[in-house]
């Protein structure tokens, strides 16, 4: 009945969340790679945890991009009340993606339905390193990074390596040396061998992963069976804040012989 599978998903979440020494994890039934009501779940699970953890006052979100996190946006809630006050900017600038899963579109997709605040980070996201100096002395482009570099809250996705790097058009050479590296997952821009170690950074403007160790709120949300590898990856290493939100057919692929 409906209690067991309620019992059975609480088991898995409790497996997970010791497997990783992370916070918490939280599984949403299903597989999302086939099921496109699964990742609307995800969006769910994100506002109500979201609503769970920013505390009262002024929170800044940083937001990264990635067709899960363009779905999970359209499930937001206002996060806003009397006491709470929320701004998202993306978490980095943005290219060669499609502009409707850049940061910079989910993060202003996110304020919308959050009823927050939102600034655009106007930065390609792979540059070269002397643009990329001049750039960061930008007033404008300083004060949205100086938003960034304050976030108190993070949210992202997880990446298959070799599938992001295709998909961002990295070349011949860059995709040879992540194979090389053994690299499975991607996020942030990093790239992370199965032991969670980075292999690879490409250049761009943004959070660094650094940072991330000193943001309290943290939410990771990737899911489908295919993912498996690359979540348990980043999540080896993750920061041990970091909620990761990610459905059934994941969880059990993650937890098959443990
Ligand atoms: O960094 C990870 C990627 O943004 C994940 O992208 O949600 O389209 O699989 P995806």
């Amino acid at each position: 009945g409906f209690m067991d599978q309620l019992l059975g998903m609480h088991q898995i979440e409790m497996k997970l969340s010791e497997y990783f020494g992370n916070q918490r994890c939280i599984v949403v039934s299903g597989n999302s790679e086939q099921q496109p009501k699964v990742a609307d779940a995800f969006g769910e699970a994100l506002d109500e945890s979201l609503n769970l953890l920013l505390p009262e006052g002024d929170n800044i979100i940083a937001v990264m991009g990635g067709t899960t996190m363009a779905i999970v946006a359209e499930q937001l809630t206002s996060l806003e009340n009397s006491k709470r006050h929320n701004l998202f900017v993306p978490a980095r600038g943005g290219i060669g993606e499609a502009i409707t899963v850049q940061a910079n579109s989910v993060s202003a997709r996110m304020a919308t339905k959050a009823n927050g605040k939102h600034r655009a980070l106007y930065v390609p996201e792979q540059l070269s390193l002397a643009t990329y100096n001049s750039l960061l002395n930008e007033p404008s482009i300083q004060e949205v990074l100086n938003l960034i570099s304050q976030a108190n809250c993070v949210i992202h996705s997880i990446g298959r390596a070799l599938h992001m790097a295709a998909r961002r058009k990295m070349n011949e050479e860059e995709l040879l040396m992540l194979k090389q590296a053994n690299a499975v997952a991607e996020s942030f821009g990093y790239f992370f061998n199965e032991k969670g170690e980075v292999v690879y950074k490409v250049p761009r403007i943004g959070i660094e992963l650094k940072d991330l160790a000193k943001v309290p709120i943290i939410l990771a949300v990737a899911g489908g069976k295919a993912k498996a590898k690359a979540i348990r990856a980043y999540m080896n290493n993750a920061p041990k804040q970091t909620w990761l939100i990610t459905d059934e057919a994941a969880a059990n692929e993650i937890l098959k012989g443990v």
